[in-house]
């Protein structure tokens, strides 16, 4: 079996308002992306990495990760989907696993990525890592400073999305052209396949997995990383 990482990290991380996209900020000691890609090649059942950056992405082309052999670097596209859809068209092995991995979470742990991957290759259309909701779950009329309760969601048996997800390259590919053509909502690659009618595993994960994605994520990123490093 063939296993390939799929890193989208063409955002411009708007919410974080930092002076670059968040996957390019430094924390312990290097990039946020390169962290991610970090963990992702320590798996050595990964043996290659697409990553999907801005077409005038600057930041790229210095690091040292642009000029190694196990990576391949695409062009990402408008939403999150697009360039995930170009990390895909890089891959001929059609009958590979693909790992999609936010380039925003470089605090996957090893054991989730093994547990990921044993539950995806024995599931009939991938799996994802997961978290289970601890908190209250309330809608709300949107997500403005202020906002009325509509109602309460009911928690039990509701999980937050993380990645790595993973399936097919080929299940994938199809299951995103259809959702792309059709103009699914599309925030992750499971919602994909369920748009197709298909119905990926969820596979608990830990919630220190987390996408960086305002300042004071930052400080919690570090500290995990720092932890897992040691
Ligand atoms: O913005 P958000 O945190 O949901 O982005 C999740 C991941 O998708 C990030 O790693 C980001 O760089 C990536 N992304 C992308 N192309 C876009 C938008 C987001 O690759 N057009």
């Amino acid at each position: 079996e063939e296993f390939i990482a799929v890193v989208p990290a063409a955002g411009v991380g708007s919410r974080m308002a930092a002076d670059r996209p968040k996957q390019y900020l430094h924390i312990a000691g290097k990039t946020i992306l390169e962290h991610t890609v970090d963990r992702l090649l320590s798996l050595p059942e990964i043996t290659r990495v697409i990553i999907a950056v801005s077409a005038d992405d600057p930041y790229f082309p210095q690091l040292p990760l642009a000029t190694d052999s196990r990576i391949t670097v695409v062009n990402g596209g408008a939403e999150r989907a697009d360039s995930v859809f170009a990390g895909l068209a890089a891959i001929d092995n059609n009958n590979a696993w693909v790992l999609v991995h936010d380039a925003a979470r470089p605090c996957v742990r090893l054991t989730d990525l093994h547990a990921l991957i044993t539950a995806a290759v024995n599931s009939d259309c991938g799996a994802i890592l997961a978290a289970p909701v601890r908190d209250t779950m309330k809608r709300g009329h949107s997500q403005s400073m202020q906002s009325q309760i509509s109602h309460t969601v009911d928690r039990e048996n509701l999980w937050h999305a993380l990645t790595p997800q993973m399936f097919r390259v080929e299940q994938l590919r199809q299951s995103l052209t259809t959702a792309l053509e059709q103009g699914a909502t599309i925030t992750d690659e499971a919602s994909v396949l369920e748009f197709c009618g298909y119905t990926p595993l969820l596979v608990a994960g830990r919630s220190d997995n987390l996408k960086v994605t305002q300042p004071e994520d930052l400080a919690l990123a570090e500290f995990y990383l720092q932890l897992l490093l040691k």
